[in-house]
């Protein structure tokens, strides 16, 4: 039986023969009788395992050590202990796998977050990561149920991409050849026409634009994978492998993204409260405790479970840029020179530091920031009647900064091929995409979701490399 089951069903099954499995995350006690706190990772709450040495062999007793994994038969019976409702009293324990208790990294004793990034392959042990990943789990299946009832189609883009126009960022090139003998053309540079694909390919900033296509006939999609970017941005919001959620719908104007976006959060957040209330609470103490070590004004005014409770129960703040940039103009803090970014006005793009203000301090919420500068949006964003902004939504997020950025989509072919052209995009490479505003157009609007920046909402974790199981940053592809 799966722990959480167990603990579930407690008292009604109590006298009765089980088997569990599990790994060792501490023993106690005495020669005659000690106890075995066991984890499966089915539930943050640990197992207790009673062992008479009546009953247990020593040499059996000896090689249970903190890590080691065990299968425990048994009778479980209600305890008389007051930390317990249920324990096992053990008749035969195997011991599946040992843990040579000088060598195995996770002593029971609290280890900082660096030594568990260093030890990612036995983190999932660990409380607070086994939290985390629970977590994680429950908003994948979250937002894949929202779609689903809202009628949308999954829609799996490709992740080895000929397009890249998005300008996202740098992109990591996907290739065969033989990097000691790459062939070259008469010009000096790489001939991708020997290549495997023909031409030169990479790996994907974002779906976007085919998940376009997709909306352009099937009306609602989504896609939901891993997207990369080669930018040497050693953040602790960055990630040079991390997975994108991006709906796209046709008919759907800037408000109506913004609307669905607003939806899908809440959803996932109160999926998440009312499914891993243990592991919230856990990572709830874990931040307080955390941040009690903190200066005053460096610990936030809220605990993780009233920002969440907050988030969902209060209206995310609508504001346009040209708005934002008025209120940092003048604000305390630019007035003091206190941002590292000093705010001139329209046309100064908006530092994390802007954001967090925005969030943090004016609005004490979610904000939702509109109709962007065009220079400092991408060129599929619809122009506005000014010429001057685009229909362009950035999400903030407070403690994250941007966890969403969308946009309704220009489907005017003129007006399209004119930004293409102002922003140097070849048409040649984006045929396709220029196809679907030639034949059938209409209005549509998207966004992407960082998926690990709503973990790390989630989750109160500081560091995006402690949210995804196996981070990728730069000079760092471990494990
Ligand atoms: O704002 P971005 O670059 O938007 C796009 O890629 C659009 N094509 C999305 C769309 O409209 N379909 O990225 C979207 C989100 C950001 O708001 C941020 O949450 C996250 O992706 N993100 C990253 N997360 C982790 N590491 C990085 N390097 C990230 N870059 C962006
Ligand atoms: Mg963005």
């Amino acid at each position: 039986m799966k722990i959480k089951k167990i603990l579930s069903i407690q008292k009604k099954i109590t006298d009765k023969n089980i088997i569990v499995n599990g790994w060792v995350k501490n023993r106690r006690g005495s020669k005659n009788v000690f106890f075995i706190s066991l984890n499966d990772g089915s539930t943050i709450e640990n197992l207790q395992i009673v062992c008479e040495s009546k009953s247990i062999n020593e040499e059996v007793i000896k090689q249970i050590t903190t890590g080691s994994c065990l299968s425990v038969s048994g009778l479980l019976k209600t305890s008389d202990g007051s930390k317990q409702t249920v324990e096992v009293l053990a008749e035969k324990i195997l011991i599946l796998g040992k843990a040579d208790a000088d060598k195995y990294p996770l002593q029971p004793k609290k280890h900082s977050l660096e030594f568990l990034r260093e030890n990612a392959h036995l983190r999932f042990r660990t409380n607070t990561f086994s939290s985390v990943f629970r977590i994680r789990h429950s908003l994948t299946f979250a937002i894949h149920n929202f779609f689903n009832l809202n009628g949308f189609t999954s829609l799996h883009t490709p992740i080895i991409t000929s397009a890249d126009a998005e300008g996202a960022g740098e992109m990591f090139k996907v290739t065969n050849y033989d990097l000691n003998n790459i062939p070259l053309g008469e010009n000096g540079e790489v001939d991708y026409s020997k290549d495997f694909f023909g031409q030169k390919t990479s790996l994907t900033v974002s779906g976007q634009l085919e998940a376009e296509l997709g909306a352009l006939g099937l009306g609602k999609v989504y896609t939901f994978g891993p997207t990369f970017r080669a930018e040497n941005s050693n953040t602790s919001r960055h990630l040079a492998e991390f997975w994108m959620i991006e709906p796209e719908v046709a008919f759907a104007d800037l408000k109506e993204n913004i609307d669905l976006a607003e939806k899908m959060l809440k959803y996932c957040i109160n999926y998440c409260l009312d499914n891993n209330k243990l592991d919230l609470e856990y990572l709830n103490m874990r931040l307080k405790n955390e941040e009690s070590q903190l200066k005053k004004e460096l610990r936030s005014e809220s605990s993780l479970l009233e920002r969440l409770k907050f988030v969902v129960n209060n209206e995310f703040k609508r504001l346009s840029y040209t708005e934002a940039i008025k209120i940092l103009l003048h604000s305390k803090a630019n007035k003091k020179k206190r941002f590292r970014f000093q705010i001139s006005g329209f046309g100064d793009d908006l530092q994390s530091e802007h954001e967090r203000y925005l969030v943090e301090k004016e609005f004490k919420r979610p904000v939702v920031i509109t109709d962007y500068p065009k220079e400092i949006k991408a060129f599929y964003m619809r122009l506005n009647e000014d010429e001057k902004t685009v229909r362009a939504m950035d999400i903030l997020f407070p403690e994250i900064g941007e966890i969403v950025g969308g946009s309704q989509r220009e489907e005017r072919l003129k007006i399209l091929q004119k930004r293409m052209k102002e922003m140097n995009i070849d048409e040649k490479h984006l045929w396709w995409y220029l196809d679907t505003r030639k034949f059938g157009s209409c209005e549509h609007s998207g966004f992407g979701l960082g998926f690990e920046r709503l973990v790390m909402f989630v989750t109160g974790m500081k560091n995006i490399r402690d949210v995804i199981p196996f981070p990728r940053t730069p000079k760092n592809a471990e494990f």
